[in-house]
């Protein structure tokens, strides 16, 4: 699967939900999730996303490796998104911002 990661958190560009063949995002308040039941490893969202949140599973790095069960776990509850829409208006504050886990609203 892929796996949306950190830089998405308190930014939501949405640019990934567009070319998605299967409809696998996921949306919260201010993060996306990847559905890992859903994705077909096809990696054309990756080129899309403008601060470069989503990884292949084998790519995430050590210190967000909690993000693979997070996207599974809310995939769970979230709704579906499938068009794009405007960024959250804090994004360009928050997309160079690390340790954000703990800013994901569910
Ligand atoms: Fe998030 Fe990037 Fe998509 S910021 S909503 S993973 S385009």
């Amino acid at each position: 699967t892929h796996v949306v990661t950190e830089a998405c958190v308190r930014c939501k560009y949405t640019d990934c939900v567009d070319v998605c063949p299967v409809d696998c995002f996921r949306e919260g308040p201010n993060f996306l999730a990847i559905d890992p039941d859903e994705c077909i490893d096809c990696a054309v969202c990756i080129p899309e996303c403008p601060v470069n949140a989503i990884l292949p599973e084998e790519d995430v790095p050590a210190d967000q490796q909690v993000y693979i069960q997070l996207n599974a776990d809310l995939a769970k509850s979230w709704p579906s998104i499938t068009k794009r829409k405007s960024p959250l208006p804090d994004a360009e504050e928050w997309k160079d911002r690390k340790n954000k886990l703990s800013e994901i609203v569910r």
